[in-house]
């Protein structure tokens, strides 16, 4: 089961949850993974991915957060398709109208062919 060989994805959020199940059936399929993590030097977030099959091989781990603008242009370039599911989780929100970046965004910006999008996410200077 290789279709994804040759092709290049990324995965936001990657330590979390269904992403760290997306890079693994990712990776069994043959893709390149470009995983994005807050800290990729925290072994808490990025050591269960390491460990995966093919991770060797096909999995680069690259910091990116959601609340720095451009955090994420040199990761998602290029890519066949992202799997969006970073979310920052707010607590406190004044008016959920301002500010929300749909999954449109990443789409359009980087001219990705495919988008998995789970969360709309929020950046301050929209
Ligand atoms: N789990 C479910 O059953 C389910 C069902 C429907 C929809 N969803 C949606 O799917 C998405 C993922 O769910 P999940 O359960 O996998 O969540 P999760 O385990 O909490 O993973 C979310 C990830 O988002 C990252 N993140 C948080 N703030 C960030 C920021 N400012 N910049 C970049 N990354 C950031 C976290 O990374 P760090 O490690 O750096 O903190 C975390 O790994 C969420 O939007 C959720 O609402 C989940």
């Amino acid at each position: 089961m290789n279709s994804g060989e040759g092709k290049v994805v990324c995965v936001t959020g990657a330590s979390g949850y269904i992403a760290s199940w997306l890079v693994k059936f990712l990776l069994q399929r043959g893709y390149t993974v470009r995983a994005t993590v807050r800290d990729p030097n925290n072994p808490n977030k990025v050591d269960h991915l390491l460990k995966l099959d093919g991770a060797k091989e096909k999995l680069e781990i690259f910091k990116a957060d959601l609340l720095e603008e451009g955090s994420f242009d040199s990761v998602i370039q290029g890519c066949h398709g992202v799997f969006h599911t970073a979310s920052p989780a707010h607590f406190l929100v004044n008016d959920p109208q301002v500010g929300s970046l749909s999954c449109t965004y990443i789409l359009m910006s980087y001219k990705v062919h495919t988008l998995v999008g789970l969360a709309v996410f929020h950046v301050e200077h929209m």
